[in-house]
């Protein structure tokens, strides 16, 4: 078993350098992921989280006052605004932790602001607003990335270790499937942003999102995109399959020209029962879970006979965001403007896929071009 995290290998090459205060995060959001951002920041000496917004004043001051937060601001513009006691800004780097459909306006805002900005998964609704988003970080030369945090993981970076044993690729399955804690309240009558395609919710960007950037981390951009799914009558997709063709163009990670294809399976509406798998012609690698891998094993000739099997499991520990924050504090404090290991590029492509893959669905959010 291995407790280590994944690496960003700019940031980690070599030592930092000595922080002498920490990195002052300020977050847009009071909701679910907030929770287990301050959290993990509890646990990353390297990073304090000094104020809150959210859409409601209130709820923002309710936070701030439940995690010991020292300011709470009514809007984003007076979080940008806010100075410390010697004059300079309040925030080094903004945590956009609000609905899928603010994150390209939230990240847009802090950005011009000059601050730095780790924005919630999925990276944005579309492609053009994730280009946009990326041209903004670039124009003010601030770090930006995606909180994808199966990239830090250390059941991620055994899968990229073991990913050559397989031999050929010849299919995938990547499941991320995930009883909603959401489904309840809107099967009562509510409406929440989960579920909600007013605020560019559903399945396949919020679950959908994992087995298909772990496709894209992997193997890189899909040469094509078919996708069907099972639509709520709220408008937003329940469950849904990708399927991602590979056409043999990706020789620097060295997948067989031949082409494979990753089937990849998303729903809000049942609870984790199907596991993912890579098949290769030498290997079999097993996962239990697309966003925090732990139960990892190869089975196939690679591993000595027909039928062995090697244990790869990992074990993780802290809280769940944990590993990500410290490989973005890294990033901060090596002056990255983005990461190595989860890049802006592929946060860009899996936009595109699920923009793909809701159009061939039909959810359709605002701000959608056609
Ligand atoms: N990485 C992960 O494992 C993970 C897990 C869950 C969610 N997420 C992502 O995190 C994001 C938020 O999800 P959630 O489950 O936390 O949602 P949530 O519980 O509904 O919370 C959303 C928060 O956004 C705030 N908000 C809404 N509109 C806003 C606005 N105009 N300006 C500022 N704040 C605004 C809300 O404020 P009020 O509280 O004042 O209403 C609320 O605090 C989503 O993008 C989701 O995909 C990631």
């Amino acid at each position: 078993m291995s407790t280590a995290a994944a690496s960003d290998s700019p940031a980690q090459s070599g030592p930092v350098s000595a922080p002498t205060a920490p990195i002052r995060f300020g977050m847009i959001g009071a909701g679910f992921i907030a929770r287990w951002f301050v959290e993990a920041a509890r646990t990353v000496p390297d990073a304090e989280v000094v104020a809150v917004t959210s859409a409601h004043p209130e709820r923002a001051a309710a936070f701030a006052a439940e995690h010991a937060i020292p300011a709470a601001f009514a809007s984003l513009e007076e979080m940008l605004a806010a100075r410390d006691a010697d004059g300079g800004p309040l925030v080094d780097v903004v945590y956009v932790g609000s609905p899928n459909l603010l994150h390209p306006e939230h990240a847009l805002a802090a950005l011009e602001a000059g601050r730095h900005v780790l924005v919630e998964k999925p990276f944005a609704p579309t492609p053009a607003q994730a280009q946009a988003m990326v041209a903004a970080a670039r124009r003010n030369d601030r770090l930006l990335m995606e909180g994808w945090l199966p990239a830090f993981e250390p059941g991620t970076a055994v899968l990229r270790e073991n990913l050559q044993r397989l031999g050929p690729i010849r299919r995938a399955l990547l499941v991320k499937e995930q009883y909603s804690s959401r489904m309840d309240a809107y099967r009562g009558g509510a409406l929440p942003p989960a579920f909600n395609p007013a605020m560019a919710g559903g399945s396949l960007m919020d679950l959908g999102v994992y087995p298909i950037s772990l496709a894209i981390h992997l193997f890189g951009a899909p040469t094509r995109v078919t996708a069907a799914g099972v639509l709520l009558d709220s408008g937003a997709d329940a469950l849904g399959t990708v399927v991602l063709d590979y056409a043999g163009t990706d020789t620097a990670r060295q997948v067989q020209p031949a082409g494979f294809e990753v089937v990849c399976l998303h729903s809000k509406t049942s609870p984790a029962g199907t596991g993912s798998a890579i098949a290769g012609d030498h290997a079999v690698l097993t996962l239990d879970d697309c966003q925090w891998p732990q139960q990892i094993a190869l089975r196939g000739p690679a591993v000595g006979t027909a039928d062995a099997v090697q244990d790869l499991s990992v074990q993780r520990s802290g809280p769940v965001l944990a590993y990500e924050l410290e490989a973005f504090c890294r990033l901060v404090r090596s002056g990255a403007r983005e990461s190595e290991l989860h890049p802006l590029a592929n946060s860009v492509a899996a936009v595109e896929v699920l923009y793909e893959a809701r159009r061939q669905v039909g959810v359709r959010f605002p701000g959608d071009p056609d």
